[in-house]
């Protein structure tokens, strides 16, 4: 008999205390947890207490306690948001059946994907992010990283709590997989591209997790949409942690961005080498990784027009975003949409089936949303009194997916040829000098109230806590 106290241990409400079976599985599968974090999780953190927040249960107040913990002794629970007994599917094929509390045999095996491709980036972004800690500009920084990783480690939880409690045993060896599995390996890669590329330094921090994660906020509202309701309640739990990581990579900017006009203020000046000098940013290298994390993170969508996009929506499986709030007939046969394709080296619009271009309509939806905060970000320039704006890449700029990875194009949308595109690549995304000036300027600031000179302190800290609270004990 084992004699862990669970509820206790792995806070949780599916009722894991009575269930055997799937006790023996997170058994199994824990320990390899544990020895994954202490391999690839943050570098050197063990005996840190981390002012962090966790989740006990679902109710508002139990999901966000605070307090110092050891890292490697977070309570990584596992959460449903409370369910409805007579909930309906909304829309595809099953459109007004009941929402499905098993897996359906038929849908066995996408739905596995789908879990397996969404649990994949949960580690994925934990291995991308190990290094930073030891670069924090700031111990208020250096606590929001970690919130981040062990959060995301607890999405992984989320979606092996789903393989183990629902498929088996092939869903153990893929939870057993997503372990195995490493960010830029060579061998054995994460399963999309986004989550191989380094996160080298904490400008590509913010920026990663202002686009990539709320590819994440995209993907688990598409998936909160499903008839599959443990899939559905699991992921709308998730987004309330993914707010968190979003406004990091917001603020994270902003706070980058009035510091670099600060200098650029001081100096009168809009010279990025003596704004380099004086140790921020220049708003030129701030665009061209904005530019890189832009393009790098909307490949994540997928292919244009996909069939298996149009078999994830008819079948129930993943909806669209706010797919209730849509006023259609949540069926979409017989709709269309426009996509972008290359003819002739340019680019013409066309319509294909609604059906087809999911994946296309959901990438339109997180543009829309990018796109209102790097407003946000131009506000800070402007309240500043600098005239230099961000804006986000023309959509076709740097792509590796889809129909639009066959050209080249600039950053506002002239279609441009090879000659042009390798003359110009280094002012429009980073370049191996930008990364190294950026690493340059990448210090351990952890004195309790202490910035780095290339970044703003935050507004207000953590959890109405000041800002020169002491988020980190250094074991
Ligand atoms: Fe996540
Ligand atoms: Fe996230």
């Amino acid at each position: 008999m084992s004699t862990i106290n669970y509820s206790e241990k792995i806070p949780n409400n599916v009722n894991l205390g009575e269930d055997r079976t799937l006790q023996r599985a997170l058994e199994g599968w824990q320990p390899n947890f544990i020895n994954w974090w202490d391999d690839v999780g943050p570098e050197g953190s063990t005996n840190h207490e981390v002012y962090l927040r966790t989740a006990v249960s679902v109710d508002p107040q139990g999901w966000a306690q605070f307090g110092h913990v050891k890292m490697r002794d977070y309570r990584w629970g596992i959460f449903l948001n409370p369910g409805d007994a007579n909930r309906e599917i909304h829309f595809g094929d099953h459109k007004g059946e009941k929402a499905w509390q098993d897996v359906p045999g038929e849908h066995r095996a996408n739905l596995r994907r789908i879990i397996v491709t969404q649990g994949d980036t949960e580690p994925a972004s934990v291995e991308q992010q190990r290094h930073l800690g030891l670069t924090a500009p700031s111990m208020y920084d250096l606590r929001n990283l970690f919130q981040i990783n062990v959060e995301e480690g607890r999405h992984l939880w989320a979606m092996v709590y789903l393989l183990h409690k629902h498929f088996g045993r092939d869903g153990r060896e893929e939870a057993e997989a997503l372990l195995q599995r490493t960010s830029g390996d060579q061998d054995n890669p994460r399963i999309l591209g986004a989550f191989n590329e380094k996160t080298p330094d904490w400008l590509a921090f913010f920026m990663f997790t202002y686009f990539t994660d709320r590819d994440g906020k995209f993907q688990l509202a598409a998936l909160a949409e499903s008839a599959f309701d443990p899939l559905a309640r699991t992921t709308k739990f998730m987004l309330t942690e993914e707010a968190h990581h979003m406004f990091v990579g917001e603020s994270g900017v902003s706070r980058v961005l009035a510091r670099t006009a600060q200098v650029m203020n001081e100096l009168k000046t809009d010279d990025a080498q003596k704004v380099r000098a004086a140790g921020a940013i220049d708003l030129a290298t701030i665009q061209r990784y904005l530019n890189f994390h832009y393009s790098v993170t909307i490949d994540l969508f997928g292919a244009d027009q996909s069939s298996n996009a149009a078999i994830f929506y008819s079948s129930g499986l993943k909806g669209r975003y706010e797919e209730g709030k849509r006023g259609d007939d949540h069926v979409l046969k017989g709709q269309t949409y426009k996509v972008l394709e290359v003819k002739d080296g340019q680019l013409v619009e066309k319509d294909v089936p609604m059906l087809n271009a999911l994946n296309e309509v959901l990438r339109d939806d997180f543009i829309k949303d990018s796109v209102a905060g790097v407003g946000r970000w131009n506000k800070v320039l402007e309240k500043a009194g600098i005239p230099t704006r961000l804006t986000v890449p023309h959509k076709a700029f740097n792509r590796q997916i889809g129909a639009l990875a066959g050209i080249k194009m600039s950053p506002e949308g002239r279609v441009v040829n090879e000659v042009e595109w390798a003359a110009k690549r280094d002012e429009w995304l980073p370049s191996a000098e930008d990364f190294a000036f950026v690493a340059s300027l990448m210090g351990r600031v952890v004195e309790p109230g202490k910035f780095a000179g290339w970044i703003s302190p935050p507004v207000m800290g953590i959890n109405r806590q000041p800002v020169d609270f002491e988020y980190v004990r250094f074991g």
